[in-house]
């Protein structure tokens, strides 16, 4: 049986009332950013990129979200030396941001896939973190659960997440919808101003070059079959830029 805590406010469950307070916090910023992008341009740039321009993506199998490296919303303690209080405010600025264009994508995508599980990976997450995403339906996993239940029936949201942990993502399947940063990118490629593959692979020696494509092979298999979308340039969505989608063809 449960109690009240000292306060009052509620049963003892291990939960203190600043988790709480912050938490009810969080939601309330979500809430306020999430009705601000559907009363926004942004909306409707959404819709005609997932609705209009990408053709083929109602014929995708989508039926599961995982989020890799979505990155703190509390700015808490810090996560190195000399990150400074001002640092974290910005990063827990710029999760919330690329968390509200996440759901706003599966909104979209709801419409065509029956994707009910939405999972999330990040090993920076605090309790408050995790309280928040579950208070929005969602699953908070611990590293490594997410790449167990990998499929190639899932989106894989990965917002410049770690490039060896996206390989390890491909390593393990070929994802039915990839959004994340650019994948020449990720595998150590360059991208040149007419946006081609400068990869500099002939200054590599022979071993350099087979570690590379152990790593990064999967990707670049992945991304030579995929085909891909940049992000619009979303108002007041700085973080979002830069990103793409990916999807099987
Ligand atoms: C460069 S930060 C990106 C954070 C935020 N999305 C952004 O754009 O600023 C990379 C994130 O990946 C997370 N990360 C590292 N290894 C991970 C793993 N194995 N699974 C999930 N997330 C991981 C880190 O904790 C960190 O939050």
């Amino acid at each position: 049986m449960s109690g009240q805590d000292a306060s009052g406010s509620g049963p003892t469950d291990g939960i203190s009332g600043l988790v709480r307070a912050q938490v009810e916090s969080l939601v309330g910023e979500y809430r306020l950013q999430v009705e601000n992008w559907k009363s926004s341009e942004n909306s409707h740039l959404l819709q005609n990129l997932l609705e209009q321009e990408l053709d083929g993506l109602s014929n995708l199998q989508i039926d599961r979200c995982i989020c890799f490296g979505l990155g703190r919303l509390t700015p808490s303690e810090p996560r190195w030396p000399g990150d400074t209080m001002e640092n974290r405010i910005i990063q827990s600025r710029v999760v919330m941001e690329q968390l509200v264009l996440l759901m706003m994508v599966l909104e979209s995508l709801r419409k065509v896939h029956p994707i009910h599980e939405v999972y999330f990976q990040d090993p920076l997450f605090t309790q408050v973190d995790t309280l928040f995403l579950e208070s929005l339906g969602c699953t908070v996993l611990q590293d490594p659960e997410a790449m167990e239940i990998l499929t190639g029936t899932t989106f894989v949201f990965a917002p410049y997440h770690p490039n060896v942990v996206v390989a390890d993502i491909f390593k393990i399947c070929e994802p039915a919808l990839y959004l994340g940063a650019n994948l020449t990118t990720v595998r150590g490629g360059e991208i040149d101003t007419l946006g081609g593959d400068v990869m500099e692979e002939n200054t590599l020696s022979e071993s350099a070059r087979e570690r590379r494509l152990e790593k990064f092979g999967a990707v670049s298999t992945y991304e030579d079959n995929a085909l891909m979308t940049a992000m619009p340039i979303f108002d007041g969505y700085y973080w979002s830029r830069g990103l793409c989608l990916y999807w099987q063809g």
